[in-house]
């Protein structure tokens, strides 16, 4: 009669933990399916990349007081844009997409990190408040020339 009764917990114990792992997956694949208000996912031809605007002019755009928009190009193995400067406080919204492969794009130090996939304008935005060289690095594994690919950005 114990032993039954030790079997029916462990049974209800096993069932409750299989509902408690559907809700974190369900959870998850729905969290995965939204996105934040901030950023839009626009789609783009990963072939005609720089014929696209705004790729064809890959680089800063200033939009405001302190505001720049910034197309990247993302490629095995490196990004694509002039050499980037801009003063300290200015709020970055960058927009890269891929001409081949996963990519990754983060600059240690800040929360900046994102996955840049082809086919797709990827958007993060962040303010740079104190000046230095901020290197750009991929953190995607994406071929032999992976742990080279990385750019900076200078903020004075
Ligand atoms: Cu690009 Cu790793």
């Amino acid at each position: 009669m114990h032993i039954h009764r030790l079997e029916k917990i462990w049974l209800a114990i096993g069932i409750s933990m299989l509902f408690v792992f559907l809700a974190v997956v369900g959870v998850g694949a729905f969290a995965m399916g939204m996105e934040p208000p901030t950023s839009h996912r626009h789609s783009i031809d990963p072939e005609k990349v720089e014929q696209t605007a705004p790729f064809d002019k890959p680089g800063l755009e200033k939009v405001g007081d302190k505001e720049y928009n910034a197309y990247m190009i993302a490629y095995a193995f490196g990004y694509k844009q002039p050499k980037m400067e801009i003063p300290a406080g200015s709020t970055i919204h960058f927009q890269v997409t891929s001409t081949d492969v996963v990519h990754g794009f983060q600059i240690p130090g800040t929360t900046v990190n994102m996955m840049v996939v082809p086919g797709e304008v990827n958007h993060f935005s962040y303010t740079f408040t104190k000046p230095g060289e901020y290197l750009i690095i991929c953190n995607e594994y994406c071929g032999t020339g992976h742990e080279f690919m990385s750019t900076t950005i200078i903020i004075k």
